[in-house]
């Protein structure tokens, strides 16, 4: 349970009414905030984390609608409870309360019990929310360490194993050189081995360094890229030019359907590392023992959403394995060095970088087929 005393703001331009509010919840253990008017809220909002708001409609300035409306923009209240607490009764009032993101609608004049059960309902659900998501994020957490742990122990326990096998070879080696008993089988032999055993130290370690920087990708605000405005098709043709050399022989097509001047303002390189981990997939395993296939990326702008479709005719996806393409080092590829954390990493830039939302469909040997929508009021001028 959250453990600190909940803070309600309660809003009305009446302050007799403010008192009754108060009066009603003062047997609970709530920190009571107050505004006389919508713009105050807005701005208490902007500076103080409430759990809950009593948000009285019609208020000079800005009425309470607009007030909860302007509220729900900032980000941190997306999940907070607004109750409208109004005179108003009629059926378009109640609807717009809701549609404007209200929780609740508690008409004046009320009563004491029923608005306070109605409160204490709403704290209730915010703490067990609150819960859920802390307990969903310890048990990522959990499995991501778990998995970071596994993927490094491989290529540091071979690294781990070459360089005490070449200790002991360099312990016996120095034991004949200074006994002179040495011979130039033994030396040849020695600097074979060493080779041998420092080419191996040298792949896995670098193996593991590279499992490193993927990890540090899962943590998407780690990266440190500013928006910028940027043409994005331009963008993802460079990004595909630069892809090239992958597709060595083979006869893939990739079709880029986009207006060449769309521009956007926003992270340019997270988009690239969203196509060039889509792009690679489906060459590594949609084209999986293919000589050929076809790409299609179409990208348009509707309803103020950025709509991206990508479509690859290549293997698709085994039916038991479409939950798990999003999860962290779920690969099918293990044995060529996949990780597994490309399309984890493509979920959390769409998801948190740029507020999107990602979902595909699959069918074996049908290819798949991905759609990402990204609402653009944050990313364009
Ligand atoms: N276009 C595709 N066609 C068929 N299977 C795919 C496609 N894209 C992803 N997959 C499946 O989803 C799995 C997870 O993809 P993901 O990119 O996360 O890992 P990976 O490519 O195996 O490793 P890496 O971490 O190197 O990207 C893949 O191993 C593969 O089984
Ligand atoms: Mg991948």
């Amino acid at each position: 349970m959250i453990n600190y005393n909940p803070k309600i703001l309660i809003v009305d331009d009446i302050s007799k009414n403010i008192q009754i509010v108060a009066n009603i919840l003062k047997s609970e253990n709530y920190l009571i905030s107050f505004a006389n008017n919508g713009k105050k809220a807005v701005g208490l909002c902007q500076e103080a984390n409430f759990d809950l708001i009593l948000l009285d409609v019609m208020m000079p300035e800005l009425n309470g609608f607009e007030a909860c409306l302007q509220i729900k923009e900032i980000s941190t209240y997306k999940d907070v409870p607004i109750i409208f607490l109004t005179a108003k009764s009629d059926t378009d009032s109640v609807l717009k309360a809701f549609e404007v993101g209200g929780v609740d609608y508690v008409i004046k004049p009320f009563n004491a019990k029923e608005l306070l059960l109605r409160v204490k309902t709403q704290i209730k659900l915010r703490e067990l929310t609150h819960k859920l998501v802390q307990t969903e994020k310890i048990i990522a957490l959990g499995s991501l360490v778990a998995g970071v742990a596994h993927e490094i122990n491989t290529p540091v326990g071979v690294a781990v194993t070459a360089t005490s096998k070449m200790d002991s070879k360099t312990k016996k080696f120095s034991k004949f050189y200074k006994s002179n008993e040495l011979t130039k089988y033994d030396l040849d032999n020695y600097l074979a081995s060493m080779q041998e055993g420092l080419s191996i130290t040298f792949k896995n370690l670098e193996r593991a360094s590279e499992l490193i920087q993927s990890f540090k990708q899962v943590a998407v605000d780690q990266s440190s890229e500013e928006k910028r405005k940027f043409k994005l098709c331009e963008y993802l043709n460079e990004t595909l030019i630069s892809l090239k050399p992958k597709f060595k022989n083979k006869n893939y097509i990739i079709n880029l359907n986009c207006n060449m001047n769309l521009e956007l303002n926003s992270y340019a390189g997270v988009y690239s590392q969203i196509f060039t981990n889509l792009i690679l997939n489906s060459i590594i395993h949609g084209f999986k023992n293919l000589n050929s296939g076809e790409i299609n990326i179409d990208i348009l702008i509707k309803n103020l959403n950025l709509i991206i479709e990508y479509k690859d005719n290549g293997v698709g996806i085994d039916e038991n394995n479409l939950k798990k393409v999003f999860e962290p080092f779920f690969t099918t590829n293990r044995e060529n060095g996949g990780s597994g954390l490309g399309m984890h990493i493509v979920y959390n830039l769409i998801t948190q970088k740029l507020n999107g939302k990602i979902d595909f469909k699959s069918e074996k040997n049908r290819g798949i087929e991905f759609l990402i929508i990204i609402p653009l009021k944050d990313f364009n001028e």
